[in-house]
């Protein structure tokens, strides 16, 4: 008789423990989907910016040190414009003091003419702001 009422106010213990451990458990789960939400989106956004990445390819590669019509874009952020060793870029390209980042980039690609005028990349301008945010959010994952 003891013994049960022992084992049922252990159990008890036992359950609610359990019980408040679950609830945690499942809160953490919500908070973790609510994480993954944006991170999701970004995975679907360099995805779809892998595929306008083709109007580009073309004239660049990611792999580093190999040049097609223009420079690897391998290590692109944070680099200074003009800077691959050994790609012989335009003056205006060189001199455009421009350091590559999201703005920048963005600014860039949207009129390349307009932002550095003179530059010999004859890529008319994505005037697209979805596919210019697809695209560098590919960029991002694609160029490190
Ligand atoms: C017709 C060929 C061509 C196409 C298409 C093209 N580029 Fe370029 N790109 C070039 C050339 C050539 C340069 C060097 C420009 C210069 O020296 O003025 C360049 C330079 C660049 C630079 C500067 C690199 C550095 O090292 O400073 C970036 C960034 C860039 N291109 C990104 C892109 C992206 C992204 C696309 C696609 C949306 C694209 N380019 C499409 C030919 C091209």
């Amino acid at each position: 008789m003891e013994l049960t009422k022992r084992k049922l106010i252990g159990i008890s213990m036992l359950t609610e423990p359990t019980f408040s451990m679950m609830m945690i458990g499942i809160m953490m789960l919500a908070l973790m989907t609510m994480m993954m939400g944006p991170g999701s989106a970004e995975a679907q956004d360099a995805k779809a910016g892998e595929a306008v990445f083709r109007q580009c390819a073309a004239c660049h590669t990611l792999e580093a040190g190999k040049a097609k019509i223009g420079p690897s874009l391998h290590g692109l952020f944070g680099r200074k414009a003009g800077t691959v060793e050994g790609f012989s870029y335009s003056e205006a390209m060189k001199g455009s003091g421009i350091v590559w980042d999201e703005p920048s980039l963005a600014d860039y690609l949207k009129a390349p003419k307009k932002v550095v005028p003179g530059t010999k990349m004859t890529f008319p301008g994505l005037k697209d702001e979805t596919k210019l945010d697809n695209l560098i959010a590919y960029l991002k994952q694609a160029t490190q």
